[in-house]
């Protein structure tokens, strides 16, 4: 565990409320002289764009992976996995071509929301439309929303979950679906199609929130922060999350996590952030999407972007405001759903929808006392890096 720094913690706090309002002054300014002027509004788009046409041939079983050794004793879903490890394209059942206003006018989303939700998370998906992934400005600064899917089931009850996604679409727009099958180890895949969506869509985005439809993302302060950034155009490295700095691929074959040496056989990931939830800057994303053409796909999504980082000889950092593991809430005595908690936080996991939305209305309330971030000064044993 990382140490502590409260009197660190609480200077660079009120530095950033002092920042917060002269920027957020400066920024209406701005935002109204820029947008009043130029446009009515930055969004909804003018033109609609063309769909993607998926040109790839259909992915075929490569039946050669059953040629590795051991392979007959692994479990079905590993062989799987290895049979269909090549295959990076699927045709697009739900596209959004303009959720950026296109690919030039991408730059004008600050903050794009990449929610990894199944089919089958409705309520999920609903909670975070209302509360933190709702699509807005903040102190001027756009944040987009977009939900990536795979599929699940088959027959009609593919048919009925697609019909659920189609229909959200047509209500919120706010979801990306590849007809590639939902799974644990599905979801680096559903990681680079995402990558590559992007590349094609959204190139110049400034910066992403990548994660899971239970975590709570304080969506205010992840601009705030950003914006806080000496380099707050997207356009330097950033990757920073829950970090893991040293692990190890888990060899027990009933673990959820399990990855056996035909898969990957080196006996240490590289550091990576964890998949919880994560920011990165668009010029990141667009040298992972590269450099991940030239690695093999691994079951583990997050650690295989650490993989991708390590190749391109970037490294990710820690933010002690990314709290993804249960076991790493700083306290015993605090309950992570405390208000005053969240409000300095930028993302804790992990949240059913009810808790969510009780927890983004309180956070709301300007009368909301909060004795000084009580918890920090309990806990002398966690680092604080804005
Ligand atoms: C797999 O093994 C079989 C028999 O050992 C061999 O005939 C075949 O060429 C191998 N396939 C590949 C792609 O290596
Ligand atoms: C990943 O998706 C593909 C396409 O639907 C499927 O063939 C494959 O079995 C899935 N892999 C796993 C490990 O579930
Ligand atoms: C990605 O690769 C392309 C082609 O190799 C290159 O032109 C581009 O600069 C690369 N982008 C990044 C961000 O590394």
């Amino acid at each position: 565990m990382p140490t502590l720094s409260t009197s660190k913690f609480r200077m660079s706090t009120c530095v950033n409320i002092a920042t917060s309002f002269s920027l957020g002054a400066l920024f209406l300014v701005l935002y109204l002289s820029l947008f009043l002027t130029d446009h009515k509004t930055p969004y909804p788009q003018e033109a609609v764009r063309k769909s993607y046409v998926y040109s790839h041939p259909r992915c075929q079983q490569d039946i050669s992976a059953a040629n590795s050794t051991g392979f007959s004793s692994l479990s079905g879903e590993v062989k799987d996995f290895l049979y269909y490890r090549h295959c990076r394209h699927f045709p697009m059942i739900l596209d959004l071509p303009d959720k950026c206003g296109g690919a030039d006018k991408s730059a004008d989303v600050f903050l794009l929301l990449v929610i990894k939700s199944p089919p089958t998370n409705y309520d999920r998906r609903q909670v975070l439309r209302k509360t933190w992934g709702q699509e807005r400005t903040h102190k001027g600064l756009w944040i987009r929303r977009i939900f990536i899917s795979g599929t699940m089931d088959v027959g009609l009850e593919k048919e009925r979950l697609n019909k659920l996604l189609q229909l959200e679409q047509q209500e919120y727009n706010d979801i990306l679906q590849w007809d590639f099958a939902e799974s644990f180890y599905n979801l680096t895949l559903k990681q680079i199609l995402f990558l590559e969506w992007m590349d094609r869509n959204c190139p110049k985005v400034r910066f992403l929130m990548n994660g899971d439809d239970d975590v709570f993302a304080h969506t205010e302060n992840m601009v705030e922060y950003l914006q806080g950034l000496s380099d707050n155009d997207g356009s330097k490295h950033l990757y920073a999350g829950y970090l893991i700095p040293e692990s190890f691929p888990v060899r027990y074959e009933n673990s959820k996590y399990f990855v056996p040496v035909q898969v990957y056989d080196s006996k240490t990931y590289p550091p990576y952030c964890g998949g919880g939830g994560f920011l990165l800057s668009g010029y990141t994303a667009a040298v992972i999407y590269n450099v991940s053409q030239s690695i093999p796909l691994l079951p583990i999504d997050d650690a295989y972007i650490g993989l991708c980082l390590a190749k391109a000889g970037l490294a990710p950092v820690s933010h002690m405001g990314v709290w993804t593991l249960g076991w790493a809430v700083p306290s015993s005595k605090l309950d992570k759903y405390d208000p005053c908690f969240i409000k300095e936080m930028l993302l804790v996991h992990r949240f059913l929808p009810a808790d969510m939305y009780v927890t983004w209305q309180v956070i709301q309330d300007p009368n909301l006392k909060c004795g000084g971030a009580k918890w920090l000064q309990e806990t002398p044993s966690v680092t604080f890096s804005w």
